[in-house]
């Protein structure tokens, strides 16, 4: 019996008491089911008689008793409780083994659904900038991005990602300028550190030579124009960096669908500056020309006082682009909160352009990546490049996880392998494990520890199932047909892989991959507490021993799909 089969119940439970005279006449309101995260609560829950209480001013304990009554006597659950003015069902053992056979039938599949068909979601995420490395800060909304990209694909969305890269506005003419003053390489052979250090350059230099900036701004406008030198050093910029983040892309074992940076508006700008004229809403203030917006003291600046576009002139061309190519009901953006004001004033003035028709905008602003103490700061050079991070993460590993005796027999081909996969499903966990908003404290210790909430464990969990299954040698296991009662720990295990569906799609809606990792590190603690309890190859029957193995490997199936969607692999070994 699934959620909509029991608010249907319900709903026919409150008919039956309304035309038995039992309750009054009210429209039913909406009839959430919840799964219980305690025991007393039954398998699941439902509060409606708290919102029935209300429309019709009785107390919630008496309206839930009716409801119960009606529930029992009619083709009512098998069995149904009332407790605090909860509407409880419990489900009979049957019912959660056929759960289990579900996982198993499903297999990769299992969790997935049909709910978004028909419905077209882009997602902006990762976009680094050119010339500047690619720091934790654009790791965060790739890995984020990513791991919502797949919630939505599963849900059964047509999903389009998209990589807005930093590769056009004003810093092009700074990096120009220092180009042509400091540099002394052949411009092919500039790299993004050197790039980078170009860039850093310049700023401390405009501290004191304030003709600089002035400089800059003309370069990046003959830039806009079309200028040949200029449109040389920037396509060198853009090639040198797109090699490095491919590289990194790679390591992360992430792809993109579209890369669609900043520069490919240059020629649709003029339009939406154009629209925006046409209807009236662009206003000239101190040169510039910008859009007032309701309610905000900032206005949306279209273009500078020098004709420059903007960063935002740029984010309302890439809408007016994708509303018309993809005609996407969700446009997500994976961005740092830093550019909370940013995505407000672009969602607002894309509204008063007539851009957002049947499309919901939604800006996740995740929360900094920082020191213990202070803030990573890209300008002044206190970053951690990305690499150093995944190798420091991979050493780390290696070291954690290969000491232990067992794993000597282990060649060194595969202690790479393992060592890889570990330290970079580490460091996604990482951002994955805690809310998209809040802040992360970097610290590398915590990231790749066997014990708690980390990847590590939830891998070492996976391989442990599957040498389970890999001894008992069965080439395919049969799904659950245990006669007898099931013991607690392996019912806790078989209701959370029931409800693993469910919360894909919570962690899809509200756009948290956290929940995901909430809940496979509570399946795999479960699936420990069982494995040590517990015979498997040894049980008491044959009929025990089987079951044990489908719950062995249901739990294995439902972490690969939950790791999968945040983007993590299993190692082989462990
Ligand atoms: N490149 C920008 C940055 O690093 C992020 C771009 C986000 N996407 C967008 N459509 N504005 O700050």
């Amino acid at each position: 019996m699934n959620k909509d089969e029991l608010s249907g119940l319900i709903q026919e439970a409150v008919l039956i008491a309304q035309k038995e005279g039992k309750l009054p006449c009210f429209d039913i309101p909406e009839i959430p089911i919840n799964y219980s995260e305690k025991k007393e609560f039954g398998d699941y829950n439902t509060p409606i008689a708290f919102s029935i209480a209300k429309q019709i001013n009785q107390e919630p304990e008496s309206i839930a008793k009716i409801i119960v009554d009606c529930l029992l006597a009619g083709r009512g659950a098998e069995s149904a409780e009332t407790k605090d003015g909860f509407v409880n069902f419990h489900f009979p053992d049957r019912e959660w083994q056929d759960s289990l056979n579900i996982v198993l039938e499903q297999g990769k599949e299992y969790g997935s659904s049909r709910k978004g068909k028909g419905k077209t979601m882009v997602i902006d995420y990762s976009a680094p900038n050119i010339a500047k490395p690619f720091g934790v800060g654009h790791l965060r909304s790739t890995i984020i991005g990513q791991a919502i990209y797949n919630l939505y694909k599963f849900s059964g969305w047509r999903c389009i990602g998209d990589n807005h890269l930093g590769d056009w506005g004003t810093q092009f003419g700074k990096l120009i300028v220092a180009i042509k003053k400091w540099n002394k390489k052949p411009l092919k052979e500039l790299s993004v550190s050197d790039l980078q250090a170009l860039y850093v350059q310049f700023h401390h230099a405009a501290e004191t030579q304030t003709e600089l900036v002035e400089e800059s701004r003309e370069w990046f406008k003959k830039l806009e124009q079309g200028d040949k030198e200029a449109r040389g050093i920037w396509e060198i910029c853009v090639k040198t960096s797109i090699k490095e983040f491919a590289r990194i892309y790679d390591i992360l074992g992430i792809k993109i669908d579209k890369a669609l940076g900043e520069s490919f508006y240059e020629n649709k700008m003029e339009a939406v500056i154009g629209r925006a004229r046409r209807m009236g809403i662009a206003q000239e203030s101190q040169g510039a020309l910008v859009i007032m917006l309701a309610g905000m003291s900032v206005p949306l600046m279209l273009l500078k006082s020098d004709g420059a576009t903007t960063y935002e002139t740029r984010d309302l061309a890439t809408i007016e682009y994708r509303t018309r190519k993809w005609k996407p009901n969700l446009i997500v953006y994976e961005v740092g909160a830093d550019q909370k004001l940013h995505f407000e004033k672009v969602f607002k003035a894309a509204e008063m352009l007539g851009l957002k028709k049947d499309v919901e905008f939604k800006h996740i602003a995740h929360g900094l990546i920082r020191w213990e103490d202070r803030k990573f700061s890209t300008r002044k050079g206190d970053t951690i490049a990305l690499e150093e991070v995944l190798d420091e993460a991979r050493k780390r590993a290696e070291n954690i996880i290969l000491q232990s005796k067992e794993n000597q027999s282990i060649v060194s081909a595969e202690k790479e392998k393992i060592a890889r996969v570990v330290g970079i499903g580490a460091v996604k966990y990482n951002d994955l494990s805690r809310q998209p908003e809040r802040d992360i404290v970097f610290n590398l210790d915590r990231m790749v520890t066997l014990e708690g909430n980390s990847c590590p464990y939830l891998q070492y969990t996976a391989v442990r199932c599957q040498s389970v299954l890999d001894r008992a040698g069965t080439a395919k296991i049969k799904p659950g047909t245990k006669e007898t009662i099931l013991n607690q720990e392996e019912k806790l295990i078989v209701r959370l892989l029931r409800i693993f569906p469910e919360i894909v799609e919570r962690a899809a809606e509200s756009f948290s991959p956290n929940l995901i990792c909430n809940f496979i590190f509570e399946l795999a603690q479960k699936y420990n507490i069982f494995y040590e309890k517990h015979q498997i190859l040894k049980a008491d029957s044959q009929e025990e021993k089987s079951f044990r193995l489908a719950l062995t490997a249901g739990t294995r199936q439902v972490l690969e799909n939950g790791l999968k969607l945040l983007g993590i692999e299993i190692p082989e070994k462990m």
